[in-house]
């Protein structure tokens, strides 16, 4: 990868001006990132002329590929009408109501900007509605980085929490408690012992910050019963689940519903746009209604609410993308296990719907725990000669790969000669 001249001298630069030169850490890698000139359906191009097969997708955002035309189309019209008005509009009425229709389980929902914005807004809801003060999230789980969450379990007990950022207060973290993802034992003990202060359970019904990784059968069904059992909220973050699992999200494809539900990521085909709803009795608490605060200069703008609109209509009309994706990702991730035996590499492949992630270790990967038992090494050379070979997956073995209506057939071909050469 040493030929990224143009590349390597954007990074330079950007390092002067922005820290680690980038926007988001997640995008920095060793040496230094390509830069990106522009995107186009599943491919992605860089500023040194070469284009790459993107598993990336806007870290899931890109259910539709990059630029897809329906919403270009869209978007054209909506942009001589005015970017932003500091007053209502239809689109968002219409909105609210498109989601109500694909989310049972939300009667009335707000619009913010990005998931963060969403899960933040949700938790001080939460603890605004119960009067209590705990929250309790999953080790591994990331919902945006905002003060209650940012926070990792302690040298001790999994469920003390301490901060996982420098300026995150103690005194903050100690309000969120640690149980680990599908273990319904420990949850269970945690909610029994903070019963009368446990605000909300928040978890990402797939976990994909921590790769990808499967609820087990019951565990999505026993957090619905912890808080029913404990008054606290059930918040699903479906920041990424949300549409791309189903229409409806996970809850559609698990049958469970949650107190209060995120969305974004998908929501807006890229633009962004999030949003946070739920039963009509915590949420109508919201000022000016009630007395929980949450705002956004740019909550519901015009651009964003179009591009979520023509989202909605489009997978409610085209349901099929869910089984084409499904059988891509299926073949993708069969063919990846063939090579795997075939050149005796120990590697687990997790996979559901347009989501993969594969692990350099054996054995089930179903916790953080297991996570961490993965080959980081190994995972860091696999993914420079993934990109040799014209595919960009995410560069952190703790993220997830995404697949869009983008990728064809003749995509899958191309990745799995990528991971024949990879391997
Ligand atoms: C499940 C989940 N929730 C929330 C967020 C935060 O979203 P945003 O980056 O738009 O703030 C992310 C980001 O990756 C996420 O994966």
């Amino acid at each position: 990868m040493s030929k990224r001249l143009d590349s390597f001298m954007l990074y330079e630069r950007a390092k002067k001006v922005i820290p680690g030169g980038v926007n988001s850490p997640v995008r920095a890698f060793d040496p230094y990132p390509f830069f990106v000139k522009r995107g186009e359906g599943s491919r992605i191009f860089d500023v040194d002329g070469r284009n790459y097969i993107d598993y990336v997708m806007g870290y899931g955002a890109l259910l539709f590929g990059h630029v897809p035309k329906f919403i270009v189309e869209r978007l054209k019209r909506a942009v001589e009408d005015g970017f932003l008005y500091g007053a209502p509009t239809e689109e968002e009425v219409l909105l609210a109501e498109k989601i109500r229709e694909l989310y049972p389980s939300i009667e009335m929902v707000r619009l913010a900007n990005s998931g963060l914005e969403a899960t933040m807004h949700a938790i001080r809801l939460a603890r605004g509605y119960t009067g209590r003060r705990k929250i309790l999230k999953f080790e591994g789980c990331f919902h945006g980085s905002h003060d209650s969450l940012l926070v990792k379990a302690g040298s001790g007990a999994l469920t003390f929490s301490i901060p996982s950022s420098l300026g995150v207060l103690e005194d903050l973290a100690k309000y969120t408690l640690i149980s680990r993802f599908n273990d319904i034992e420990l949850t269970e003990q945690i909610v029994k012992e903070n019963r009368d202060d446990l605000a909300a359970i928040i978890v990402e019904p797939v976990a994909v910050n921590m790769g990808l990784i499967k609820p087990r059968i019951d565990f999505l069904k026993a957090l619905r019963e912890l808080a029913d059992y404990s008054g606290a909220v059930l918040i699903f973050d479906e920041v990424v689940t949300g549409l791309r699992l189903s229409p409806g999200g996970a809850q559609q494809y698990y049958g469970v519903k949650a107190d209060l539900t995120t969305l974004g990521k998908a929501l807006g085909g890229g633009l962004p746009i999030s949003a946070f709803g739920g039963r009509e009795d915590i949420m109508k608490n919201l000022a000016p209604a009630g007395k929980i605060y949450a705002s956004g200069t740019y909550s519901g703008n015009p651009l964003s609410t179009k591009a979520a609109l023509t989202v909605l209509d489009y997978v409610r009309e085209n349901q099929n993308i869910y089984l084409e994706m499904r059988s891509k990702v299926e073949k993708l991730c069969k063919a990846i296990q063939d090579i795997a035996i075939d050149k005796n590499l120990k590697i687990t492949v997790n996979y559901v719907e347009s989501m993969f992630q594969v692990f350099f270790t054996d054995g089930e990967v179903l916790s953080y725990d297991d996570v961490k038992k993965s080959d980081i090494e190994l995972f860091k050379r696999y993914f420079h000669k993934l990109l040799e070979n014209g595919v960009f997956i995410p560069p952190s073995q703790f993220e997830t790969c995404f697949i869009s209506t983008a990728h064809t057939h003749q995509d899958i071909e191309l990745t799995i000669n990528a991971f024949q050469n990879s391997f």
